[in-house]
């Protein structure tokens, strides 16, 4: 049995408080693999993975704060789009790049890309750092979408804040398989 394997699986915790050192070099790489290895039907490789970090993180939170101007919202919450991405070194948009296909909808690519995010946590986790995969309204702003340069079928499905925990991960509590469950 991969003992490591399953305990990283029954382990996986979100770590919202993230500080310096950014995950880079062979780290990053390998979690941009583990992304790359998400399920993937018909191989349409429908990920896109957008990093900030350093002035990038202003840059994204500019994008962020213009399109919740563009889409109607209050100067707090602007203001509160602004300073988002500054929560994490690195912070990765994670896009389902569509290709449309007559065998795999657009839904299933929605949720390759999901499994991309999750593998990249897991394996950020895996070397030591930390991470949470944030949403959101503008996740879903044809604003932002244009102003990241997007495709009309792209659909960005998370961001995914990435560093070093501030904290110690939270344990994971028991939860009973058995209501969730139901053999069919
Ligand atoms: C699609 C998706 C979007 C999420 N968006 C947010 C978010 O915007 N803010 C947040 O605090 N948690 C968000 N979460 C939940 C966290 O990623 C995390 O799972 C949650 O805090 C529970 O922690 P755990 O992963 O350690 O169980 C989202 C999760 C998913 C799957």
């Amino acid at each position: 049995m991969n003992q490591a394997g399953l305990s990283l699986l029954l382990n996986r915790a979100s770590c919202g408080l993230l500080q310096m050192p950014a995950p880079s070099g062979e780290v990053l790489e390998h979690i941009l693999q583990a992304g790359l290895r998400a399920p993937d039907h018909g191989h349409l490789q429908p990920f896109r993975f957008l990093l900030a970090e350093g002035s990038g993180l202003n840059r994204l939170g500019t994008l962020l704060a213009d399109s919740a101007r563009a889409d109607g919202a209050g100067e707090d919450v602007v203001e509160r789009a602004t300073q988002m991405p500054l929560r994490a070194p690195l912070v990765i948009t994670v896009v389902a790049k569509v290709t449309p296909h007559n065998k795999v909808p657009d839904f299933e690519q929605h949720l390759a890309a999901g499994c991309a995010v999750m593998a990249m946590q897991m394996a950020a986790q895996a070397q030591g750092f930390g991470g949470i995969w944030r949403s959101g309204p503008l996740m879903y702003s044809r604003k932002l979408h244009e102003l990241l340069g997007l495709a009309e079928q792209d659909q960005i499905v998370g961001f995914l804040y990435l560093g070093t925990p501030a904290t110690t991960l939270r344990e994971p509590s028991f939860v009973n398989s058995a209501e969730f469950v139901r053999w069919v």
